[in-house]
Parts: structure tokens; C-alpha cells; sequence
């Protein structure tokens, strides 16, 4: 892999070579066909120039030879292109037969995915190197777009029906997963990472359970949670406003809700908010956050209620 260049990131799937070699020959066509146009232009002007005492000649009105020239080489150009692109559009279509299925789930604003084994997970996606990952898309709200631009990959996610596509990662690392396609307030805090993984990881991955581990503290588990589910999209540790209140100080504190009352927040009123997040709206801010419930375990709940304890 690469590292990248000026206008391209680093190369990691079996089909980012094609879809540059494609891209450069289209750049580097209308740079050649830009400098040829302008240069003659400059040039012909020029040399064509009306002079003093100068009288008007007819110009030349038809040239067969120059005229089936400009015709038949941008045909040609365009045609190789045309071919060249549909080749690549129709491969990455149709995904292998032999790939492993992610079902991906697009809402505001956040990534849903959930692997071949069924685990589910937000933003974070592993994924085997060296092996086609054919991904199934779908969207709760409106249109989003999954796009890894080291992957060359992009694809909507539309409401009411399934789109796909897929890639084969070829280096291990980490590769930022964008939302492509404007979104509301938290769109571009709609970001995932692809873990692509070495083959050792992988059967390290799988085995591993989703939660909390011993060693850590709830507190700490919360503040992982807190980052790996998306909860930072939308509500700062600092007092500043994002599409939904700050957790800053927020524990113990009495809010007013859209409907004109107050509650204090305490566990159940976190659990809440969590499971069943538009029943409960802090006055001033839209009801837009999703619901947590089936992705979140009741400790990863109590992790979640112990870190906004702690952040003051
Ligand atoms: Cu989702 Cu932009």
C-alpha cells in the first residue's frame, strides 16, 4: 500500500489500483486536451492578429480532414472511457460469491453494523484482510451515504430498501468511514472506522464477547461506550452545546422538558432517555436521538449512568 498522493488516499482494496488508473487517465486526458486548446488558442491569436492597414480576408468555412480528426479522437477517448468505467462499475457491483455479509444500518447519525456472527456494534467495523466484505445497506431516516475513500468505495443508504456493496481490503490498519451524502445537524459527525484485521486478529476478534471486561471500572467502561457508540456525536463533555444537552454537570440537576416540565436526572431518567429517547425531551432540543435498546446490555447502561456521574 501506498500512502497515499496529492489527490488520492492510500490505496487498501483490490480495487482502488483500477479506480485510479481510470481516474489519472481521465485527469491527465483534460490536462493534455486543456494545455493543447489553450495553447493553440494563445498561439492563434497571436499570429492572427488584425494589423494596422490590414484588409479582412474570407475565412475558410469547411475542412473535411480537420473536421472528422476532432470528431473521431474525442469518439474514440470517450468510448475507452465509457467501456473502461462500465467494466469497473459492473465489478464492483456484484460482490463474490464467497463474501462475508455485514448488515450496516444508516440513521441520524450514527453507523448500526452488525457482523457475520450477528454482533453488533456502532461505528466500529472488523473486518478480515484478504477476503471479499460484501456490505448490506439500509437507512432508518433518510439518505446517507457509506463512503471509505481508501477502499474506493461509496454507496447510498436509502429508507425502505436494501443497497450493497463491497470491497476486499488488502493492507491491516485503520480506515475512517464517512457519511457522503448531507444528512441534517450531525452529519459530519457521522464517522466510523474499518479495523481491517491480520488473520491471527480476526480469530481473536470472533472470539471475543462484547462486554465488559473485569479489569475495567464501569466508570471507564461508560467513557469507552460513551466514545464507541456514537454518544459524543451529539452530547459534549464541556458544557457546549451539540444536538443534544452536554452531559457536563448534568447528573442530579432538575431540566425542563419540551412538554413545559421538570425532572432531575437521576439513573432512571438516563435509563430512559437511553431505551425510549423522544418520551423525554430536554426543552430546546429536537427529538431526533435514536434508540439504544437491543444494542446496549443493562451494564453497559449502568457503565453509561456511572460516567455522566462522573463528568462535572
Ligand atoms: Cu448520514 Cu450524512
Amino acid at each position: 500500500m501506498n500512502n497515499g498522493t496529492l489527490q488520492m488516499p492510500p490505496q487498501a482494496s483490490t480495487m482502488a489500483h483500477q479506480v485510479d488508473a481510470l481516474y489519472y487517465f481521465i485527469f491527465w486526458g483534460c490536462t493534455a486536451f486543456f494545455l493543447l486548446i489553450v495553447g493553440l488558442t494563445l498561439f492563434f491569436i497571436i499570429k492572427y492578429r488584425r494589423r494596422e492597414g490590414q484588409v479582412l480576408q474570407p475565412r475558410a468555412s469547411h475542412n473535411t480532414p480537420l473536421e472528422l480528426t476532432w470528431t473521431i479522437i474525442p469518439t474514440i477517448l470517450v468510448m475507452v472511457v465509457f467501456v473502461w468505467g462500465f467494466k469497473g462499475y459492473m465489478k464492483l457491483a456484484v460482490a463474490p460469491r464467497n463474501s462475508l455479509e455485514y448488515y450496516v444500518t444508516a440513521k441520524k447519525w450514527l453507523w448500526q453494523i452488525k457482523d457475520p456472527n450477528g454482533q453488533q456494534t456502532i461505528n466500529e467495523m472488523s473486518v478480515p484482510v484478504h477476503q471479499p466484505i460484501k456490505v448490506i445497506l439500509r437507512s432508518e431516516d433518510l439518505i446517507h451515504s457509506f463512503y471509505v475513500p481508501a477502499f474506493r468505495v461509496k454507496q447510498d443508504a436509502v429508507p425502505n430498501r436494501y443497497t450493497t456493496l463491497w470491497f476486499e481490503a488488502t493492507t491491516p490498519g485503520d480506515y475512517n468511514l464517512f457519511c457522503a451524502e448531507y444528512c441534517g445537524a450531525g452529519h459530519s459527525g457521522m464517522l466510523g472506522k474499518i479495523h481491517v484485521l491480520t488473520p491471527e486478529a480476526w480469530e481473536d476478534y470472533q472470539k471475543k464477547s462484547a462486554g465488559r471486561p473485569e479489569e475495567v471500572s464501569p466508570e471507564d467502561w461508560g467513557r469507552q461506550l460513551y466514545n464507541s457508540r456514537a454518544c459524543v456525536t451529539c452530547h459534549s463533555l464541556d458544557g457546549s452545546v451539540k444536538t443534544g444537552p452536554s452531559f457536563k454537570g448534568i447528573f442530579g440537576h432538575r431540566v425542563e422538558l419540551a412538554d413545559g416540565s421538570t425532572i432531575t436526572v437521576n439513573e432512571d431518567y438516563i435509563r430512559q432517555s437511553i431505551m425510549d429517547p423522544t418520551s423525554q425531551v430536554v426543552k430546546g432540543f429536537q427529538p431526533v436521538m435514536p434508540t439504544f435498546a437491543g444494542l446496549l446490555s443493562s451494564d453497559d447502561i449502568d457503565a453509561l449512568i456511572a460516567f455522566i456521574k462522573s463528568v462535572e
